[in-house]
């Protein structure tokens, strides 16, 4: 979608927990409407939470906006949906813009996952102003794509394996992503994919490979040009020209492609920092995974 796409649709979507924010989010809604009128917000976001589609509701929601609010309170900190909205906002480059809800005493900062507390938290008593002079300008972050597939409800831990995957991929000091190629190997149905989907949802892997995760399914009949435009996409967030023969097929293709209108820095940028990690049929490496090496 266009930026220009946005007049008239909401600019802001206020994010905060029931139970113990609501009132804080009241009074910042109410102050906003009446101070600063083209900051249009969301319709109430507690209201939708839990009714039938819920959550795709709040994906619509986040799609049509350009800031999400976060008003960061004990209970909204402990919040799975917090995480999960603040997660899609940077897959859909939405700004995320958390604010004190309470004194930083009443903040357990060290609960959140690292991506989440290098943001800056906005103090509203002390910094209004640059607060709402930011939610009226047009940046817009990079996108930081998400592809792994939700975790099954029934997933059972696997400390060994695990652990054994994430000293292969995120450096002791927990920081930064070890530029290694990693392949889970073993019999059919004996945990593979599962295993690296779980490696994508924790933290740890989050952060360090903090230009996002990619996920490309590979199988023994490789759709590489569908999965190369799930790839633009999810990075650009625009379909890519339709024109096929402009789409990559091999290494130099791709190199081409993201010379011509792939946007080179901020996707070069991302394949370097994404997550690779070929579950099962690794032998079978495809035209993808080629494209992704180089
Ligand atoms: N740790 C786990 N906890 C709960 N369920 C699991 C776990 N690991 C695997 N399963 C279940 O076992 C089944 C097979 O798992 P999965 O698809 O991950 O295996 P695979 O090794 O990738 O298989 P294939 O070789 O066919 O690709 C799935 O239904 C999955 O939900
Ligand atoms: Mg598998």
């Amino acid at each position: 979608m266009s930026r220009e796409g946005f007049s008239g649709k909401p600019r802001v979507f206020l994010s905060y927990a029931r139970n113990d924010g609501e009132e804080f989010a009241t009074q910042l809604r109410d102050r906003l409407e009446k101070e600063e009128a083209e900051i249009t917000l969301w319709q109430d976001r507690a209201k939708m939470e839990g009714g039938v589609g819920w959550w795709k509701q709040i994906e619509e929601a986040l799609d049509q906006v350009r800031f999400l609010v976060i008003v960061m309170t004990p209970a909204a900190m402990q919040s799975e949906i917090t995480r999960k909205e603040w997660r899609y906002a940077r897959q859909r480059g939405v700004n995320v813009y958390p604010v004190k809800g309470r004194l930083d005493a009443k903040l357990d900062y060290e609960s959140l996952p690292n991506w989440m507390r290098k943001a800056h938290f906005f103090d509203l008593a002390r910094e209004w102003e640059t607060f709402v002079n930011y939610l009226k300008s047009d940046r817009q972050p990079a996108r930081v794509p998400f592809m792994a597939p939700d975790l099954s409800e029934g997933f059972i831990q696997r400390p060994r394996e695990f652990d054994q995957l994430i000293a292969q991929l995120v450096d002791a000091k927990r920081e930064n992503p070890i530029a290694l190629t990693t392949a889970l190997q073993g019999g059919g149905g004996y945990g593979k994919t599962t295993l690296a989907i779980a490696l994508c949802h924790d933290d740890r892997v989050v952060e360090a490979f903090d230009d996002g995760i990619l996920w490309v399914t590979l199988g023994r009949n490789p759709n590489a040009l569908a999965e190369l435009t799930k790839i633009y996409e999810a990075l650009t967030g625009d379909q890519p020209d339709s024109d096929e023969a402009t789409l990559p097929k091999s290494p130099q293709d791709l190199k081409k492609w993201q010379s011509d209108g792939f946007r080179p820095s901020k996707c070069l940028a991302a394949w370097r920092e994404t997550l690779k990690i070929y579950a099962a049929d690794a032998q079978e490496t495809s035209e993808v995974a080629d494209c992704l090496e180089s």
